[in-house]
């Protein structure tokens, strides 16, 4: 799975970028033991149950299972693709990118094809902004100076006009690009009357949308006026753009995380709101593009800061609706809170109307998650009415059996007395007699000594994993010696027995390289590279049970094969022949 990199680049990138250090940016690591142990970032959780091997250099966690090397994990954390990993890898450890050399055509020509869709975007963009600085574009500059936006911010978020539906796709195909590229770009589209190049944005006011990486990778475009169309109209998605994948201003806020200015991130709705709050000195603001929010705009906020401000329009049902979206964040390790702003008001009417004061005034009225689903419960109900009083408690109750700690509970149930008249102390039994939630996994030891069925295949697990992680005892213990039945174990042990033949180091990230890392086996045997299980008093003699019960079961397998072939057989000096060598065998066995 390199690629089409070359190893020697991407064995010297692993080794610039030691996994601890990397994790320990996102995750604060402490060691136990022979290794490093945090809260994983992969799932929520209190206890730490996500580990990291420095000396395999990998990661691998006991609640939810995931696993991989430093390239894997920045994948998985930042949600980007092995190439961009790669270039975030590079650039940490400051190495130069070596070119590409791609297995495949066809990977090239995907690359290729990239470049092409981002090119045309990037020069859309341009013409654009051509057109809104060509004296052409008066009712476009009009429309900015009614919702206030100033010169300034107008350049730094790259507003731009299109002015009609023909002049894009001439332009586009005048600076060369092909039809089916342009078309693939989702700037231009096919009419459906007659098939001819359109501007997909028409007439708009165009919001370039700009990924981290600095590529324009779609458009955001308003009506001027109130039309039957569609108020926003976003690029469709392409190959550059998944709208669930992005937010909008992200680009400024990695500026902004690089400066060192970047405290945490308040995120909004829309275009405009964006633009408003970053007017007003709110610089560290995106906008999810009036979806939901999703794991994947979660996990890129997270890259940049533990702490989000959600900001949504200020009607509370609406909020309602955004408690999934925060749940998301939540469970991405997150730190959420919720900007209560009136009744009515999105983040840019509010700055319009009360001010940069006034938007501090509501940033400082929020209030954690949990604090705010109380809220939207005691707004759902009419307290005043016995019957949805209780309804109210009920719900709340459940709200409060979230909360992560006792002081907070109490908290909640004090202001619950108060909303209810009923006593703390019978809100409290309430509580505490409610149905439990299940516990959250936790760090199972291994079971070293097991018979049965499974026996088999916990041993070569074991041995596998004591000689890929470099336990003592099993130092050049030959694999050749076991069969293994199962692939991911085979492919383990051609890895380990090609390493030993040319002589060279066991490095245990190199089975990421091999393995996927979704491969369940795989993390089976991770399993024991954590805690006791390999390094324990009774590992060693473990180790050669494992080796004496597969050679066992190595040769029960072949007495069984022979004593099939031995009723089958009709020749008598063989039939004889086999059974001296079942004898053989069986004497063999005894040894054991
Ligand atoms: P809103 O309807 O809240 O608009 O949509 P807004 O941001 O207040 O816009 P203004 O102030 O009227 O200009 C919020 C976001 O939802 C997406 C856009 O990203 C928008 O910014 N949206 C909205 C669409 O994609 N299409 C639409 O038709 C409407
Ligand atoms: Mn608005």
């Amino acid at each position: 799975m390199g690629k089409g990199l070359d190893p020697e680049f991407l064995s010297q990138l692993k080794s610039k970028n030691d996994l601890v250090e990397v994790v320990n940016a996102y995750v604060p690591l402490e060691r136990k033991g022979g290794n490093w142990w945090g809260r994983c970032p992969f799932h929520h959780e209190k206890t730490a149950s996500f580990s990291v091997n420095a000396d395999g250099q990998f990661y691998h966690c006991f609640g939810c299972g995931v696993s991989g090397d430093v390239i894997t994990f920045i994948r998985e954390i930042e949600s980007v693709d092995f190439m961009d990993a790669v270039k975030i890898l590079a650039e940490r450890a400051k190495m130069p990118l070596p070119e590409m050399n791609f297995d495949t055509e066809k990977a090239a020509e995907l690359k290729k094809k990239r470049d092409n869709l981002l090119n045309i975007l990037r020069d859309t963009a341009h013409f654009y902004l051509d057109n809104l600085n060509s004296g052409k574009a008066d009712a476009h500059i009009q429309y900015i100076l009614d919702r206030k936006i100033s010169a300034p911010v107008v350049r730094k978020f790259g507003l731009g006009a299109s002015l009609d539906f023909q002049s894009l796709p001439q332009f586009l195909l005048s600076r060369g690009y092909s039809k089916q590229d342009i078309l693939d770009s989702g700037a231009v589209m096919e009419s459906e009357k007659n098939k001819r190049l359109v501007d997909a944005q028409a007439g708009r006011l165009i919001f370039p949308v700009i990924n981290a990486f600095g590529d324009v990778v779609a458009f955001g475009g308003r009506v001027l006026e109130k039309t039957d169309f569609a108020k926003y109209k976003n690029t469709r998605e392409t190959m550059v753009f998944e709208k669930s994948k992005n937010l909008y201003n992200i680009n400024q806020i990695k500026k902004q995380k690089k400066a060192g200015t970047l405290k945490d991130i308040i995120v909004v709705e829309g275009y405009m709101d964006t633009i408003s709050l970053f007017q007003a000195g709110f610089e560290n603001v995106v906008a999810s593009m009036g979806t939901a929010l999703t794991k994947d705009q979660a996990r890129l906020a997270k890259r940049y800061a533990e702490n989000v401000y959600i900001s949504y329009d200020g009607d509370f049902a609406g909020q309602k609706g955004a408690i999934r979206g925060l749940e998301i964040l939540r469970d991405e390790g997150i730190n959420v809170r919720v900007v209560p702003l009136p009744e009515g008001l999105d983040p840019d009417d509010v700055i319009k109307r009360r001010g940069q004061e006034g938007y501090r005034a509501c940033l400082d009225a929020a209030m954690p998650l949990i604090d705010f689903k109380m809220e939207v419960q005691r707004r759902s109900f009419d307290l005043s009415k016995t019957e949805e009083r209780r309804a109210y408690i009920a719900a709340a109750l459940k709200v409060i059996a979230e909360a992560e700690s006792e002081s907070v509970k109490e908290d909640l149930l004090k202001r619950l007395r108060d909303e209810t008249g009923v006593t703390y102390e019978s809100l409290r039994r309430d509580l505490d007699n409610a149905p439990v939630k299940p516990r959250e996994t936790e760090i199972a030891e291994p079971v070293l000594r097991e018979e049965g069925t499974d026996g088999k295949l916990k041993a070569c697990r074991f041995i596998l994993a004591s000689v890929l992680f470099g336990a003592k005892y099993a130092k050049n213990f030959d694999l050749s010696s076991v069969n293994f039945d199962n692939p991911v174990h085979n492919t383990i042990a051609e890895y380990v027995k090609a390493r030993q033949k040319r002589g060279e180091p066991l490095r245990a990230s190199a089975i990421f390289d091999i393995v996927d890392e979704h491969e369940p086996e795989l993390s089976q045997i991770l399993d024991l590279s954590i805690g006791e299980s390999l390094l324990g008093t009774g590992a060693e003699k473990y180790f050669h049970d494992c080796v004496q019960a597969l050679a066992r079961a190595k040769i029960d397998a072949e007495l069984e094969r022979l004593s099939r072939l031995c009723d089958a057989e009709s020749d008598l000096s063989k039939k004889r022949e086999i059974t001296r060598e079942i004898l053989r065998l069986t004497i063999e066995r005894k040894n054991f």
